[in-house]
């Protein structure tokens, strides 16, 4: 039997990630970021600009809401224009989250300096980045940020001609297809 290389390759994983508003102010550092992304092989599902209420922001922090940093993080993260991913590559989660760089800023300087946040993080707050960081949490993510996006749909029908490819760059979207933009 032949084993070709999408039976041999991982199966994709997705991850829900975020530019966050302290780098989508500065347009240099959003497109720096958009190329990191494209750099490390993921694969750009979907792409999404958009702006945060404050009530958003304190439902999808709910999580956090009893840590010293909430209040300071949900007026943040309402402040300014947002840009979210659907990510798409083998073990996403942990990739996107490495690249990323730990949350704290300074630390990440210190401990990952060719990380993100340790590149364009200004805060421990205005760290630039969110990424998922377990399967339950990135779909519930995805979900938040991408209603009508369905993850079991796009892994059964989707990922195996993704992880197989040849996929295509739309530089007018900034995502990728499986056929040539027209
Ligand atoms: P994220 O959720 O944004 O991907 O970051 P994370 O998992 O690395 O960090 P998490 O503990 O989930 O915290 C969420 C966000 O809250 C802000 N934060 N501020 N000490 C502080 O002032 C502090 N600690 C956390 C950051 O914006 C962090 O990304
Ligand atoms: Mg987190």
């Amino acid at each position: 039997m032949l084993l070709t290389a999408a039976r041999l390759s991982k199966v994709l994983q997705l991850t829900l990630a975020v530019i966050k508003p302290d780098a989508v102010a500065h347009p240099l550092m959003m497109e720096a970021l958009h190329q990191r992304i494209l750099e490390n092989n993921f694969v750009i599902v979907r792409c999404r600009d958009l702006a945060w209420r404050k009530q958003d922001s304190e439902r999808f922090y709910a999580e956090h809401s009893e840590r010293f940093f909430y209040q300071r993080l949900v007026e943040f993260m309402s402040s300014g224009p947002m840009r979210a991913y659907i990510l798409a590559r083998e073990d996403a989660i942990r990739h996107w989250r490495e690249l990323m760089g730990p949350t704290k800023v300074f630390r990440a300087r210190y401990t990952s300096p060719a990380s993100i946040r340790a590149q364009f993080g200004l805060t421990d707050t205005r760290n630039t980045t969110h990424g998922s960081d377990s399967p339950e949490s990135a779909q519930r993510e995805i979900g938040f940020f991408f209603p009508d996006f369905c993850a079991e749909e796009w892994m059964k029908k989707e990922e195996p001609s993704f992880r197989s490819g040849p996929i295509h760059y739309d530089h007018r979207n900034h995502v990728h297809s499986l056929s040539a933009p027209s």
